[in-house]
């Protein structure tokens, strides 16, 4: 079925409301009529255009007179308002959005906090919404009272537009993801400590060294004839191999196709030469940058999509990608069954993908059809959040050549320069894991989080000595984890500077494990990621053999694509942000934009 651009429902929902009063007035001067009182035209034009915004700002004010009647009845406050200077906070909209496109990650949620502190709401056109960098409010909302902030329609809506096929029957079906999630990630194939997770431990590693070896050898092609690279592009291509070949069996093999070259030195850059996974990805990508430009536009995005959804184009590219190889997997799986007497029950187990686990669980071959959609949402938060963590850290040891030396050493002393590490190898490399954690502190994949609060709370203030913080009824509260793996209140005066071994000295126990939710790359309480140990595993599997491979890493910033370097006017900024290389810039993940371009060098043979 063809989707429905989301313009029309928005315009349809609207122009009710809009219509209404005026339609009101006009059945008053029919009332009036009728009794032979007649006022003249003009009065009922006037009324009829003044009629709107009258009712919309009696509905405001009563609707702001409530919250603050429900505060004082909870013994709860309202957090700081953000005011703007412009008609309905325009102004707060475009710093926003200013913010979005040309600022550094924390600039949206700094703006607010400078002036109203860590827990503020601000109203862009009347409509109210909460935003904090304070982990304490963020522990109410993601653990102590979990039940009442869902992830939100609006969210959902979204996220189906992108990934999912976005046709109706799918939104209609939206409402069953959760269950559906549960019966796929619930089955303990994530559970670090589940038995299946053990058993397919084994050969993660074999399927992550197959390709972490093609990378590499990309790697040593480009780097002996001296030119750069994009480590994004390379290391993305990894986790997207890496993740189809688990999920499906059988890869897309997009590390196959040819290294982009740096900006001017391109041969191949029509569209026509791009091999069929670099279509996917950038179809991927495009699709996922149409979603997040969004919200630019504010809550009337829907109007810009009223003759087609933006994102069809993109999300079609895809699911022809997709749907081939799911198929593909679904038809192995019935002929297997069919022959299943035939088959040594052994060696069934042994080959058996996430895919197959799931056609054994599920009866209904109809749901995991249905489903396609949900691989493309699986596999977007296993490559891009993954390859994003790999990102930064390569950007990071660019910058930090004793780090790098010091990882080096850990990785020559416990597996050596050639070997393949084990899964031993990797809980026992502290250094290793610490790095990681520093990574993923200064540039978390995921900066940003949302809930939407189902019936109306009270947050913890900010502020000891003040009252609880009232928040409404089915009210957005945005959170920013990146400004609060930033805050020196939280992590102490050397919280900008970037030094695994916070993560190892007496930091850990002064800082982070009485307060353990100023850390949250994978979020926290039951929505916690449920592929954290798997990302560390990969993150680390694929460092491991970085290393013993190559022993320096230096950016060449010439190569990078022109308008893709930060701003001029970050230079005068404090902390990291006028020290930035890279220009840092998040859709829903974290990414460099324009890539990471850089150089190796091999290291000697031992
Ligand atoms: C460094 C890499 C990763 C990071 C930083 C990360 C981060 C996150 C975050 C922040 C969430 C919560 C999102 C929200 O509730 O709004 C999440 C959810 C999730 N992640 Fe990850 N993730 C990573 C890799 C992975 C991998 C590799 C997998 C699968 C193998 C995975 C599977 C999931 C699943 C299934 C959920 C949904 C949990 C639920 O809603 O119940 N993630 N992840
Ligand atoms: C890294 O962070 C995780 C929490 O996400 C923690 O369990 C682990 O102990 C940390 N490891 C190190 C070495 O800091």
């Amino acid at each position: 079925m063809k989707s429905l651009p989301p313009g029309i429902p928005f315009l349809i929902s609207h122009l009710l409301l809009v219509s209404a009063p005026p339609f009101a007035v006009y059945l008053v001067c029919r009332t009036l009529r009728a009794r032979d009182i007649i006022l003249p035209t003009w009065f009922w034009i006037i009324a009829a255009a003044l009629s709107g915004p009258l009712f919309y700002a009696i509905h405001v004010s009563n609707k702001y007179r409530h919250f603050r009647r429900r505060a004082a009845a909870l013994g709860a406050t309202l957090p700081p308002d953000l005011v703007g200077k412009e008609f309905g906070n325009m102004d707060v909209l475009r710093g926003i959005i200013e913010a979005f496109t040309h600022g550094y990650p924390s600039d949206m949620f700094s703006l607010g906090g400078e002036m109203c502190g860590p827990l503020f709401q601000y109203k862009i056109f009347w409509d109210v919404a909460y935003a904090t960098t304070d982990p304490n409010v963020v522990k109410t909302i993601l653990a102590t009272e979990f039940a009442n902030y869902e992830k939100g329609l609006v969210c959902s809506v979204e996220e189906k537009l992108l990934l999912a096929d976005a046709n109706l029957s799918s939104l209609v079906v939206g409402a069953m993801f959760h269950s559906y999630t549960d019966s796929l990630f619930g089955t303990g194939v994530f559970n670090a400590d589940g038995e299946l997770w053990n058993k397919e431990r084994i050969s993660h590693f074999e399927l992550f060294d197959r390709h972490a070896e093609t990378a590499i050898n990309k790697i040593k092609e480009r780097v002996r004839s001296n030119v750069a690279f994009d480590f994004q592009d390379l290391v993305s291509r990894f986790t997207l191999d890496s993740a189809t070949e688990f999920l499906f069996g059988s890869c897309v093999h997009s590390l196959n196709s040819a290294l982009p070259y740096p900006h001017g030195m391109s041969p191949f850059s029509s569209e026509a030469e791009k091999s069929p996974s670099e279509r996917f990805a950038h179809a991927f990508g495009m699709a996922q940058r149409i979603v997040s430009e969004r919200p630019r536009l504010g809550w009337v995005w829907p109007l810009k999509e009223i003759l087609k959804t933006s994102t069809d184009e993109h999300m079609a590219v895809v699911d022809a990608f997709i749907e081939p190889i799911l198929q593909e997997a679904l038809r192995k799986k019935e002929e297997r069954v069919k022959h299943q007497n035939d088959l040594d029950e052994k060696e069934s187990q042994d080959e058996e993908t996430l895919l197959d686990h799931l056609v054994k669980q599920t009866s209904d071959r109809a749901i995991l059809h249905d489903e396609g959609g949900r691989w493309s949402r699986w596999i977007r938060r296993h490559t891009y959040r993954t390859a994003a963590a790999l990102t930064f850290g390569v950007y990071l040891l660019s910058q930090h050549p004793a780090v790098l030396k010091r990882l080096r050493d850990e990785i020559i002393e416990h597996v050596g320069p050639t070997r393949r590490p084990t899964y031993e190898d990797i809980r026992d490399m502290k250094y290793l894991r610490a790095f990681l954690n520093e990574t993923l502190r200064l540039y978390p994949p995921v900066p940003f989080n949302i809930r939407f609060s189902i019936k109306e709370g009270t947050l913890p203030n900010p502020d000891p000595q003040g009252l609880p913080v009232y928040i409404p009824p089915k009210t957005a509260i945005a959170y920013s984890v990146f400004n609060m793996h930033r805050d020196p209140k939280f992590w102490g005066p050397t919280a900008e500077e970037f030094d695994p071994d916070r993560f190892l000295d007496d930091r850990v126990g002064k800082y982070l494990v009485p307060n353990p939710f100023i850390f949250l790359p994978f979020n926290a309480g039951p929505r916690i990621c449920l592929g954290q140990q798997f990302a560390y595993n990969e993150m680390s599997f694929f460092l491991i053999r970085l290393l013993q491979s190559f022993s320096s890493v230096s950016l060449d910033l010439t190569a990078q694509p022109p308008d893709s370097l930060p701003p001029a006017e970050w230079k005068e900024a404090p902390g990291r942000k006028g020290k930035e290389q890279i220009f840092p810039k998040s859709h829903l993940t974290l990414y460099a934009n324009g890539g990471l371009w850089v150089k190796m060098e091999e290291a000697d043979a031992v």
